[in-house]
């Protein structure tokens, strides 16, 4: 009977620790009768060995072997153009692909005849299609990460502390967008003990943050402007002016607080600035600022740069921290690769990949792929 050879490689991206399959995984694709390949060296960045692998039942080759037997190369984030010169008509790859950003590398394959299933356009509200979403099981990591991060490199305690020698304030908190990543960063913190506030523009976030215990922050908005909420779930770019008002109104907010922690981003355009570098003058000495849309296409605070952490004069520190699913390596894969499992699972019938295009979650997933 036809069998499906899937292939996890080693991601090569600077920094990028982690793996599209664990061993636990592997297990899991050979019970449904697949193959499964792992490059060499794929796993180490997050403490997974060969020999863990083999054990499971893959296959541990060279990248040579690998793309040439593959029918689906696994991977986390786009490959290099290097390797996306690999691939061949036919192949099928999988993975955090982030087709808005890099239009010309998905346009490039599709040329070339190899499919492409994005994970990052997976319809994400479908109940269906939960196990599959991988920007929602990152983006828990990194809120998490966010908000043990803040704590560690703020110089005085989270909770409220009572001692002989008296009583410690909490920390004041303020996340600064309410989706996946800012809720996992709000509920950490206040396991933490912090005292927590948070905004978003999309109104259906405020039960969400309260159910979580933390206090939704009203500012006010323009006259006349509409809610923040845009398609499919996600926030719509404001305008200019929309911006301005609201960096206007959280600014005396950012003053008060300890701790401001920031992952508001719209899909495909360049992050929202939330926090401007006067309202990070404005901020207490020892307070600290973490700004999780960091990266090369801008961020939420001004003057914060990707992957570095910066202490201002005045005794601010501001942490760029747009790749934080990698700085907990093992947890991002092991939720990463269920999510792949669970592709996987939906598109092999019968020992081989299945594109129903009548399929919403693979039209979705393969958006623009030759068929
Ligand atoms: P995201 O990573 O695109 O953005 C993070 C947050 O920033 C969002 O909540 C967004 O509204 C907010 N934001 C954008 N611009 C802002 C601004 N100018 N000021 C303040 N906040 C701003 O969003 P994420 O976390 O990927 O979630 C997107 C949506 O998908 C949410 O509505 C989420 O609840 C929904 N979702 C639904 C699921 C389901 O129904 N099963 C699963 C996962 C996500």
């Amino acid at each position: 009977m036809a069998t499906v050879t899937v292939g996890a490689v080693r991601e090569r991206a600077p920094g990028e620790r982690r793996v599209a399959l664990v061993p636990e995984a592997v297990t899991l694709l050979r019970r449904i009768g697949l193959d499964v390949l792992v490059e060499a060296g794929a796993g180490s960045g997050a403490w997974f060995t060969d020999a863990d692998y083999t054990d499971a039942g893959a296959g541990v080759v060279s990248p040579g072997e690998l793309y040439a037997r593959a029918d689906a190369v696994l991977c986390v984030g786009p490959p290099d153009p290097e390797r996306a010169q690999v691939l061949r008509g036919e192949q099928t790859l999988i993975g955090l692909l982030e087709p808005l950003r890099h239009p010309d590398l998905v346009r490039e394959l599709h040329r070339r005849g190899v499919r492409t299933v994005s994970l990052d356009l997976l319809p994400r509200t479908l109940s269906r299609a939960q196990s599959m979403d991988a920007l929602t099981s990152q983006a828990s990591v990194a809120g998490y990460k966010a908000a043990v991060l803040a704590a560690d490199s703020y110089d005085r305690f989270f909770p409220m502390l009572t001692t002989a020698a008296g009583t410690m304030r909490p920390a004041q908190v303020l996340v600064l967008g309410a989706g996946v990543a800012g809720l996992q960063a709000i509920a950490t913190a206040r396991r933490l003990g912090a005292v927590v506030t948070a905004y978003d523009v999309r109104p259906e976030s405020r039960e969400e943050v309260e159910s979580l215990g933390a206090r939704f922050l009203d500012i006010q908005r323009p006259p006349g402007t509409g809610s923040g909420a845009g398609q499919g779930g996600y926030a719509r770019e404001l305008t200019e002016a929309e911006q301005a008002a609201q960096r206007e109104a959280l600014d005396a907010h950012i003053a008060r607080t300890d701790i401001v922690i920031t992952t508001a981003q719209v899909p495909g355009r360049k992050p929202p600035l939330l926090v401007t570098v006067g309202a990070v003058e404005a901020m207490r000495p020892g307070s600290v600022v973490v700004d999780l849309a960091a990266s090369e296409l801008g961020g939420n605070v001004g003057g914060s740069v990707p992957d570095k952490t910066v202490v201002l004069e005045n005794g601010v520190t501001v942490i760029g921290a747009g790749h934080l699913p990698s700085a907990m390596a093992t947890a991002a894969s092991t939720a990463y690769a269920r999510n792949i499992v669970a592709v996987l699972r939906h598109l092999v019938h019968d020992g081989r990949l299945f594109f129903d295009p009548a399929d919403e979650i693979t039209a979705a997933l393969t958006q623009g792929a030759p068929s």
